[in-house]
């Protein structure tokens, strides 16, 4: 089974700052680093290091090159990745003392994939495929379309949570995932409780209190928690879970172990500065299993 993932391709710059910039403020970073990141790229590469076979979908301009070089070491198929005559995107990335983080995006190559080259990719993809999606590409609903003909499983993930974007996509997905807080604004931008959302399956994250897959027909609630661990940076810690659920449900292991391996993966991306590349293997998440009962 194969996961299909159309998503973003950024280049992170990662700054350490002693607090989050204040409006006006100008302020002095202690730390820079830089590597592969975006929302997309991360899940590729997190469901790949869990050994599902990935083909992300793409574009990435004429600077790309490192990016798409990273991205295929990491064992993502890049085929399907276009260049495009718009720079790469990047994101701003700034880090505090706790961990906690502020990101600015230049969405830039993101939005000029072509339907095109969606349809090329989507070819050969069958029943038991998954398609993965999220909000920082464009071509989400008609990617959620296509696959819904073609009989895969979509997981979509509403980040970053913006109404117009999550809004349409719904009828057309198998399973939404949020963080807590894109769950609360979802429920505010369609009035109606989660459990009305009109999708079969949610799987809502919470960081250190675990995370919960609901089942709608059933009303079922599936709660795994997360395991105990000091973070030093969260930033791509919700993107690993994502890519590693993903990778679960492609090797057909139930939505509990699934959810277990993906909690495990980020407990120890949180320890680990950076997002795809903070990333653990499959063999580092079997051990940390074997240790964490
Ligand atoms: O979720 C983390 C990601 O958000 C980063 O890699 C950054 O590129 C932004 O898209
Ligand atoms: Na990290």
């Amino acid at each position: 089974m194969t996961i299909y993932n159309l998503g973003s391709i950024n280049v992170d710059h990662f700054y350490s700052v002693p607090h989050l910039p204040q409006p006006g403020e100008t302020l002095a970073a202690c730390g820079y680093s830089t590597g592969l990141g975006g929302k997309g790229a991360n899940q590729s590469v997190a469901a790949a290091k869990a050994g599902a076979q990935v083909i992300h979908i793409g574009a990435v301009g004429p600077d790309g090159g490192d990016v798409l070089d990273r991205l295929a070491l990491l064992g993502v198929d890049t085929t399907h990745v276009e260049q495009v005559d718009t720079p790469t995107a990047h994101a701003i990335i700034n880090i505090d003392p706790a961990g906690e983080n502020a990101i600015v995006i230049f969405p830039g190559a993101n939005e000029k994939q072509s339907l095109t080259r969606l349809e090329l990719a989507l070819k050969d993809a069958g029943k038991g495929d998954i398609l993965l999606l999220q909000n920082e590409t464009t071509l989400q609903v008609e990617a959620a379309q296509m696959a819904r003909k073609k009989g895969l499983f979509t997981i979509y993930s509403a980040a970053p949570f913006a109404a117009e974007a999550v809004t349409p996509i719904l009828p057309h997905i198998d399973l939404l995932v949020m963080n807590a807080v894109e769950a609360e604004q979802l429920t505010a931008a369609l009035s109606v409780p989660l459990t009305d959302t009109p999708v079969p399956h949610l799987l809502i994250t919470r960081g250190k209190a675990g995370a919960t897959w609901r089942t709608q027909a059933t009303g079922k609630d599936l709660h795994v928690p997360a395991f105990r661990v000091t973070p030093i940076d969260t930033t791509g810690a919700g993107d690993c879970y994502i890519g590693t659920v993903a990778a679960g449900l492609a090797e057909n292991l139930c939505a509990e172990d699934a959810m277990r391996r993906a909690a495990a993966a980020s407990a120890i991306q949180v320890t680990r500065k950076g997002t795809a590349d903070a990333i653990p293997t499959r063999d580092e998440v079997d051990s940390f299993l074997s240790t964490h009962p």
